[in-house]
């Protein structure tokens, strides 16, 4: 097996399919730019989903990237060995072309063949899809890693949770996966224990996705045009791998990194258990922050959306710095480590270089002042809780006063030994609401006068008229400034800097009509902010930590957090009209519309 650094890896899986007849293509940006319904790209597939569905990709049909993503799910698992929220997935793509076949044989060999990874052919082991009622077992696959060469006793059929593979979103294309796993020569971990275990014997390190379903809204699964491939090889994961590592962290990817946390902490990674969450969580986040600003489509700390989600990473980034005594001004000179070793590749971290420190800085300092004083306020009342549990009230004020995310209440608690009443937050918090003026009523309602049926329609067309600026403007930092919807129209007012075009209103509202003909069921799903981020609905995160929210979804179309109420389907709308575009405050646009 080659002993490879994590950039000869992106360049030789490059290479390798380079000379297989694919073009190179860069990493789309971090913010996908087609689907104002998820925040982030979230896997390889992302950007190319309109050319699964069978548009033209000008480069042609076969593609091999390396592209940027960013999970953020699981950021509270961040600091264990393997999650990270930002990471490189390297993909080769069929676009119609190739199929099972070829695919295979291409993995094959890029992972055996001694010009490549030299990956000991019985450490290799895999995974194919059962079958069940939506498609048929994938036996084809299975014969062709034995035609390879591969022992049947390293193959196992798995079923849909394991081996078959979407978008993030419940609509798409899809379809059976095989996944290649590397055998760390571990001992069993029970008798049972096959590629589907977690317990680390088999890591996979490559999954092949044979794209020709699409996966429609009422859940049925339709033959694409084209049959695809869509593969993924997480950089990171597998260059840990082949290092034999125990974790990312430890791969030279994060050594420079991980040195410079050290410098200025004056600390080493490995001191303790403590030290290497730390250690982990501060380079994860700045690392994924750096991107996020750098990114050519560049995000800015705010409290709705993309900014709100790169402001929790700097922030908790910032509290971990703290742990570890680093002084301030340190988050700019880890991010400095990471345009290092990055900006050759990824040529926008270079050249955003300055945005990406001063941002930092800026974030920095605004948060170090709170999150001081909650911090000593925490260390004061800590061990006041005869329970051991800190009292809803408290967490209330920690959050209210001193801009302590319930989050991060709830993690300082655990590491001191103490646990939170998250009940008594929220019913503390609601209660605060019910007294302030924006009371909670208020933002449910959403500025609706009444609960009519008629109101409920122009409330939902209200929300599809957001999503179609978005799309309309390309501008995903858009977001609600107010609105107020009676049973004879609706007013909205939005973020954003200049007149919107007569024939900008008219795609717009195109949009909206195209979303009524589209007659999409309207659903409601109550989960935590959390998962409402992960999933992309937009909305204001920045004041409701704690709570569960109330996700409407639209179709393709919409994605929102919201009391409601609302429609049932977009179909029972009638036809959308816009009346009225005008300014409302400075930086402030408010649209009047109707349906007739
Ligand atoms: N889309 C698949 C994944 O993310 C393969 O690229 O695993």
């Amino acid at each position: 097996m080659r002993l490879l650094k994590s950039y000869e890896l992106r360049e030789l899986y490059l290479d390798f399919f380079r000379k297989k007849g694919h073009a190179v293509i860069p990493s789309a940006s971090l913010i996908p730019e087609n689907d104002p319904t998820v925040l982030f790209t979230t896997a390889g597939m992302h950007p190319l989903v309109p050319y699964l569905m069978g548009e033209k990709h000008p480069a042609g049909v076969r593609l091999v990237d390396c592209q940027k993503c960013v999970r953020t799910g699981d950021i509270d698992e961040v600091g264990d060995a393997s999650h990270c929220t930002f990471f490189e997935m390297l993909g080769n793509w069929s676009l119609g072309d190739y199929f099972k076949k070829e695919s295979i044989a291409f993995s094959w060999e890029f992972l055996t063949s001694p010009e490549y990874l030299d990956i000991p052919k019985d450490k290799l082991y895999f995974t194919c899809f059962r079958g069940d009622e939506n498609a048929p077992q994938d036996t084809f696959s299975h014969d062709r890693w034995v035609e390879m060469g591969v022992d049947p006793s390293h193959i196992f059929y798995l079923d849909k949770k394991h081996n078959w593979w979407g978008p993030a979103g419940t609509t798409g294309p899809c379809g059976p996966d095989t996944e290649i796993f590397y055998d760390t020569g571990k001992p069993k971990c029970c008798p049972d224990c096959d590629p589907s275990c977690s317990c680390g014997k088999y890591l996979e390190i490559w999954n092949n996705v044979f794209m020709e379903y699409n996966k429609d809204a009422e859940g049925h699964f339709t033959p694409l045009a084209q049959q695809n491939v869509d593969t993924g090889m997480g950089l990171d994961r597998t260059i840990a791998t082949l290092q034999g590592v125990e974790s990312v962290y430890d791969t030279d990817a994060f050594a420079g990194i991980i040195a410079r946390i050290s410098e200025l902490s004056g600390k080493n990674y490995k001191d303790s258990a403590d030290t290497i969450k730390a250690f982990r969580i501060v380079a994860d986040h700045i690392r994924c922050a750096a991107f996020m600003l750098g990114d050519p489509r560049g995000v800015t700390p705010s409290n709705v959306d993309q900014g709100y989600i790169l402001r929790r990473l700097i922030r908790r980034a910032l509290r971990f710095a703290m742990q570890l005594d680093m002084p301030e001004g340190s988050l700019a000179k880890v991010a400095e480590a990471v345009v290092a070793q990055y900006g050759k590749f990824y040529s926008e971290l270079a050249d955003n270089a300055a945005r990406i420190y001063e941002e930092l800085d800026r974030e920095e300092l605004r948060f170090q002042k709170t999150l001081k004083n909650g911090m000593r306020e925490f260390e004061r009342i800590k061990g006041g809780f005869t329970d051991g549990k800190i009292d809803g009230a408290s967490a209330f004020r920690l959050y209210d006063t001193f801009g302590f995310p319930i989050e991060f209440t709830e993690e300082m608690a655990r590491e001191n030994g103490l646990t939170v009443d998250v009940k008594g937050f929220e019913e503390a918090f609601e209660n605060h609401q019910k007294k302030s003026q924006a009371g909670a009523e208020q933002r449910f309602k959403g500025g609706l006068a009444d609960t009519s049926e008629q109101t409920a329609k122009l409330h939902t067309a209200t929300h599809l008229l957001q999503a179609g600026l978005r799309k309309v403007l390309e501008d995903d930092t858009i977001s609600q400034r107010g609105s107020n919807i009676t049973a004879e129209r609706l007013r909205f007012d939005f973020s954003f800097g200049r007149k919107v075009t007569p024939e900008e209103l008219k795609e717009v509202e195109a949009f909206v009509n195209a979303a009524i003909a589209a007659a999409a069921p309207i659903v409601c799903e109550e989960m935590t902010p959390d998962e409402a981020r992960a999933q992309g609905a937009i909305g204001l995160f920045g004041d409701k930590y704690g709570e569960r929210v109330k996700v409407y979804t639209m179709g393709t179309f919409s994605k929102e957090i919201c009391g409601g109420p609302h429609a049932g389907n977009t179909g029972d709308l009638g036809v959308f009209k816009i009346k009225k575009e005008e300014a409302s405050s400075a930086g402030v646009r408010r649209i009047k519309a109707v349906l007739e």
